[in-house]
């Protein structure tokens, strides 16, 4: 159909904030019906750190309905479970063997995610990078909209695409870092130099998608500020800059609006309307996701079928890689 194929996946892991929501889910809404979008529930990658498996099965399903509550249409768009598409297993392995210790002992992920598990230093953990250019070379994918932090995978992607292309042909597309309109960086509410997290330890500097309203309008009215007053977009009032970021992205009103809209009023006005804000977000979010919940038989339906629909691209690459390699 000449549209551009795009892959893109989230872990099930923590819970999901805001930032993933602004920064990501929110996106790959707006740019569904450009491309020809496989949005992936990585689970295979959630187990290089020890999970409890009722809660992974737990929130890989949240993910996924959430997704879909999110506005991605799941018949125009592939969404579904890394885990039931095997061939992401079969091409990992294979690419395994065409990716170098030296390679992987580069990436600085893997240097800092082997610093907060030292007790579980897992060969999983070590070839994550192989794994995810698995998932993203099986569907040729043109585009991969990726942060700042998963750059680096993504040059390896291509490195190993490259490789593997130069030896055989040309199997693998290369993909490409999708650019989008940047949606901002949500930083954390208690600590605005760093990114809203779901692996953060302080519950109160980020917001979660599933936060009540209380609980997002108190969270936003114990946002750390400063103590200048005004409502002024600037890197002086971190704090505050994060605050009418968010709002923006909420409202969809720009830094200048919002500091007409809040002229001459103080931060006691401001952050309950932040917080009016998302919640105008999320509640409904939330609500449709209960409802896709609630309608288990649809659920199951669509992770059965797109999980037949990524198999049946996936498997058409996977076969074209063992013929040549000799399987
Ligand atoms: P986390 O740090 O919450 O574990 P991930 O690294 O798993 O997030 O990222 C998942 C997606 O969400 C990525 O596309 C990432 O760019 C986006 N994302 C995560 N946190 C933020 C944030 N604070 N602001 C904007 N985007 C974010
Ligand atoms: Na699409």
């Amino acid at each position: 159909d000449g549209k551009k194929t795009l892959f893109s996946g989230m872990q099930a892991t923590g819970n999901l904030t805001l930032g993933n929501y602004l920064g990501a889910l929110k996106n790959w809404v707006t740019i569904s019906d450009e491309y020809n979008c496989f949005y992936s529930v990585v689970d295979m990658h959630s187990i290089t750190v020890r999970q409890d498996p009722a809660v992974l099965r737990k929130r890989a399903r949240t993910l996924l309905t959430l997704y879909i509550a999110a506005g991605l249409d799941p018949v125009k768009n592939c969404i579904y479970y890394q885990s039931h598409v095997s061939a992401h297993a079969e091409l990992a392995w294979i690419l395994n063997c065409f990716t170098y210790m030296g390679e992987l002992n580069r990436m600085t992920q893997f240097k800092d995610k082997a610093a907060k598990h030292a007790d579980n230093i897992n060969a999983g953990l070590f070839t994550y990078p192989v794994l995810m250019a698995a998932d993203i070379l099986l569907y040729q994918a043109d585009l991969v909209p990726v942060g700042i932090d998963q750059m680096q995978h993504l040059e390896i992607t291509r490195d190993i695409a490259q490789r593997f292309n130069s030896t055989y042909g040309d199997v693998f597309t290369l993909p490409e870092a999708y650019i989008g309109k940047v949606g901002a960086k949500i930083m954390s509410l208690q600590e605005p130099s760093k990114k809203m997290s779901k692996s953060d330890e302080n519950p109160n500097g980020s917001i979660y998608l599933m936060d009540d309203k209380d609980t997002i309008m108190r969270k936003c009215k114990r946002a750390v500020t400063d103590s200048v007053g005004i409502i002024r977009y600037t890197d002086d009032q971190p704090g505050l800059k994060n605050l009418i970021d968010i709002y923006c992205a909420c409202t969809g009103k720009t830094p200048d609006e919002t500091m007409k809209e809040f002229d001459g009023k103080g931060y006691g006005e401001f952050k309950p309307a932040v917080g009016e804000a998302v919640a105008a977000i999320l509640v409904p979010l939330q609500e449709e996701q209960a409802r896709l919940t609630a309608d288990k038989a649809y659920i199951d339906g669509i992770i059965k079928e797109n999980a037949e629909k990524a198999a049946y691209y996936a498997n058409k690459t996977l076969r074209k890689v063992q013929r040549k390699i000799g399987f």
